[in-house]
């Protein structure tokens, strides 16, 4: 069942209902100020860090779930109802909600009154546009009266929600003009402050919550609305909102234009006041000068939509197939810029409080947004590299304001040092700024301790050879990828966390899956050290490579596929001898991406045997079969019922290591058809088992011990995003960024008979059609290159050239 359609040429996604089955959300904004907004106005917005400086509240896990927002009333003679459907649930005569990139609008009809609502962070500013749009579409004229309602988060998201000694007594505002205040705290440290004002004269406000809604009463029925009259109250402590009533009389056919600014304004401390107490609002009025015309926000939204054109100009496909143009032009690219500008903080299902910027996810998101916005990805870099350690290890987590590593998660999951290598060569390959390995970066964060990047790129690969087990096999540490194989772990308090707690002292726990990964990497590594003479270096490396490689076939194969681990005891993980969890996804996807086993048939078993026991209808499980009770031995993996989680539900970030694998055996219909299964555009029309986003990746799909199977969790941030995008880019279409050009190796399924890609690379425009006249999964017969036939399908970059087409030809 579907909920809306994609709506392609405008990049938006249109839903027809506001009950779609969970609330399907968009973000807005891209640099310093973020909001997230559901399809019914919820959501909340924050500068720059979703903890530290919330301006909106939003409480999670509310009932009903999605309750609090940036929300509008409309009252008349006949009673009361919000053009977004939420908070008041009155039927709508019409309700579309269109999220695109980086706005959303909702538009609802009743009565022959229609009420459009733009929703947007302009370019470079620290505020949302609310643009209301009213349209009297009756014969008579309408009389009505509109109110504006947000309510304000006393900036700590974190002690907003616990420390209620304290905020009910704290909350401060002013009203100034029409214009509401929040000034919460400012009269001490903060010299920041937020504003919510509207282009046009106001008939009444409050900004005391209990005034506004009665005390008794949800933000379904608010007092005010329901008489028809503001309070005009003046907040002091308890929950500051702010909330605009105007009075509109629309002729027929007459429309009206009312634009509402929510915005973050920060004073230098000698400017913070205009008198004593006062506050001064001179860069608030500013903004609301700028943003008070339809037509600044009109060329502001149209700036906002050329921005994303760019964005999305460097890699477009154009194929039979309207469901991959979309993910690959559109919605996994929107995505990958997502989990750039909020890793794994604020979702619908991660509260913004918590967790700061993971070692390994930022690394690989890297890998999605690269061709994006390549400056940003190469501080990104430069800032991950800076919390690693001088012996290679790294924090598993750094915070975004101030960019350190955290104390409280500390380090230990060895898997981490490696992916700053992948992540460096991604860049590298995509923009050839080798400078960035000469780039001299800190140890943990120690400017008196530095080191250039290609150092700390030397410190990972080694870190992973100081670290091996029994087997010569690297040691898990707290857990490699697989946050939840806590194999020193052994807890039996379910007061402490799986991946922080004391570990028991042990070096025979491995990891196949890291094993696998040193490969791959470490074959990678090597082609960069010799791509920058240094060839000693690059025969060092693929030495320990291919030492990795004999120990994974020697010690990491089962009888059909690779391992996961040796535990604690050394026992077997992941082997046809365990009962439960015999085989598990993450080492057949990366020891066959490393080449292990293709030369031999193993790879090719693996993989079979991924298919014959992992897959599904909705995708492949992380492993089988679930565990069904805990397990010492294996931690935090075992606490989870079957088939949700890592404990085999389908773990949607792993599956493309798969889709991956499958390409370098050639075998193009499989690896697709892994994609289509997870790829969200595909599962539009059973969006009734799906519930999440059909546009977004989510991070987890119910694998099929569960009893909802099929059902999603955890949509947006997730390595999924990147992944996807990886495989599917460079792997499926196979256009594949190299130090000195592209190469064009397509692994496709044997009916696709033509393929277009334009790809921008290094400021040369390549316009790529791919044709397939054999039927072939994979190969390459013949390219030419500005109709000049070439040998072998490596396109060497020569700038001088501002357009190049290419013809593949496929056999
Ligand atoms: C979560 C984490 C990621 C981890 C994965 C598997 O998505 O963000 O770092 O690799 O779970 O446990
Ligand atoms: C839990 C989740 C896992 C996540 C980890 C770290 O263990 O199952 O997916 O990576 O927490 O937050």
């Amino acid at each position: 069942m579907k909920y809306g359609y994609f709506d392609d040429v405008n990049r938006e996604y249109v839903i027809q209902t506001p009950k779609t089955p969970y609330p399907w959300i968009n973000y807005l904004g891209g640099e310093d100020f973020f909001g997230l907004i559901s399809n019914t106005a919820g959501g909340y917005c924050f500068y720059k860090d979703a903890r530290f400086r919330r301006l909106t509240r939003y409480r999670y896990n509310n009932i009903p779930l999605d309750n609090g927002g940036r929300y509008f009333y409309i009252k008349d003679k006949e009673g009361y109802y919000s053009p977004t459907w939420m908070p008041v649930k009155k039927d709508l005569d019409r309700y579309e909600c269109r999220h695109g990139m980086g706005y959303t609008k909702i538009t609802g009809m009743k009565d022959h009154l229609e009420t459009e609502i733009l929703y947007m962070v302009p370019l470079g500013e620290s505020i949302e546009i609310h643009r209301v749009k009213l349209k009297n579409t009756d014969r008579v004229v309408k009389e009505f009266t509109l109110f504006s309602f947000i309510e304000f988060c006393l900036w700590n998201a974190y002690d907003d929600m616990t420390n209620y000694q304290r905020t009910y007594s704290i909350g401060a505002v002013e009203i100034d003009n029409g214009t509401i205040y929040h000034k919460t705290d400012y009269r001490e440290r903060r010299n920041h402050y937020s504003f919510y004002g509207v282009n046009h004269p106001v008939d009444g406000f409050d900004t005391d919550r209990d005034a506004f809604l009665g005390q008794f009463n949800g933000l379904h029925e608010p007092e005010a609305v329901i008489e028809g009259k503001s309070k005009n109250s003046v907040a002091s402590g308890w929950n500051p909102i702010a909330s605009h009533r105007i009075e509109i009389k629309l002729l027929p056919g007459e429309e009206k234009e009312l634009i509402f600014i929510l915005g973050y304004i920060e004073n230098p401390v000698e400017e913070k006041w205009c008198a004593k107490g006062i506050i001064n609002k001179k860069r608030a009025e500013r903004l609301l000068e700028k943003y008070n015309s339809s037509d600044a926000v009109h060329h502001a939204f149209l700036a906002l939509k050329e921005h994303w054109s760019q964005l999305l100009s460097k890699f477009i496909v154009q194929s039979h197939d309207e469901k991959l143009d979309r993910m690959v032009n559109i919605w996994n690219p929107y995505q990958c810029m997502t989990t750039f500008n909020m890793s794994r903080s604020a979702s619908y299902f991660e509260t913004g409080i918590g967790r700061g910027m993971g070692f390994r996810d930022s690394n690989q998101d890297l890998l999605g947004f690269v061709h994006q916005i390549p400056e940003k990805a190469r501080e990104r870099i430069l800032d991950i590299a800076a919390t690693q350690f001088e012996d290679g290890s790294a924090y598993h987590q750094y915070q975004p304001l101030t960019k350190k590593g955290n104390h409280e998660i500390g380090s230990g999951f060895n898997d981490d040092p490696l992916w700053l290598i992948l992540a460096a060569i991604a860049y590298i390959k995509e923009t050839g700024d080798f400078d960035i390995l000469d780039a001299q970066v800190p140890y943990n964060c120690d400017p008196n301790n530095m080191g250039s990047l290609l150092e700390h790129l030397e410190k990972s690969f080694d870190y992973t050879l100081n670290n091996l087990g029994p087997h010569g096999l690297p040691l898990i540490g707290r857990a490699d990828w697989n946050d939840c194989l806590n194999l020193n772990c052994f807890s039996v308090n379910p007061d402490e966390s799986f991946q922080t707690c004391e570990n028991q002292k042990g070096r025979r726990a491995e990891s196949i899956f890291i094993a696998g990964m040193f490969v791959y990497i470490g074959k990678e590594f090597a082609g960069l050290y010799k791509r920058i003479g240094k060839e000693d270096l690059a025969r060092r490396v693929l030495h320990e490579a291919e030492k990795m490689k004999d120990n994974v076939e020697k010690y990491g194969y089962d009888q059909e596929w690779f391992l996961r681990a040796y535990d604690f005891y050394g026992d077997k993980i992941g082997s046809a001898e365990n009962e439960e969890g015999k085989i598990f996804i993450e080492p057949q996807g990366f020891c066959v991406m490393a080449g292990i086993g293709i030369d031999n048939g193993k790879a090719q078993m693996a993989l079979d045997a991924v298919d014959k026991y992992l897959n599904t209808s909705y995708g492949l499980v992380l492993q089988h079969p679930a565990y069904s009770e805990y397990k010492l031995n294996l931690g935090e993996i075992s606490s989870y019922p079957p088939g949700y989680k890592e404990n085999a539900g389908i773990f949607c970030h792993n599956n493309p290591w798969i889709m991956i694998a499958e390409t370098l055996l050639g075998r193009g219909d499989k690896a697709f058809e892994y994609y289509r299964k997870i790829a969200p555009a595909y599962l539009e029309e059973i969006s009734e088992v799906h519930r999440l986003e059909p546009y977004v990746y989510a991070q987890m799909i119910a694998g099929k011990d569960a009893l909802r199977h099929g059902e999603a969790k955890n949509s947006w941030l997730t390595g999924t995003a990147a992944w996807n995008y990886e495989a599917i880019t460079k792997w499926i279409l196979g256009v594949r960024p190299d130090y000195d050009g592209l190469i064009i190796d397509p692994c496709i399924p044997k009916d696709w008979d033509h393929i277009n890609i334009k790809r921008i690379y290094r400021g040369v425009e390549y316009n790529i059609s791919i044709k397939n006249p054999e039927g072939v999964s994979k190969g390459v017969k013949k390219v030419t290159v500005d109709h000049k036939e070439q040998t072998g399908n490596f396109i060497e970059c020569l700038d001088e050239a501002s357009v190049r087409n290419i013809e593949v030809i496929m056999g």
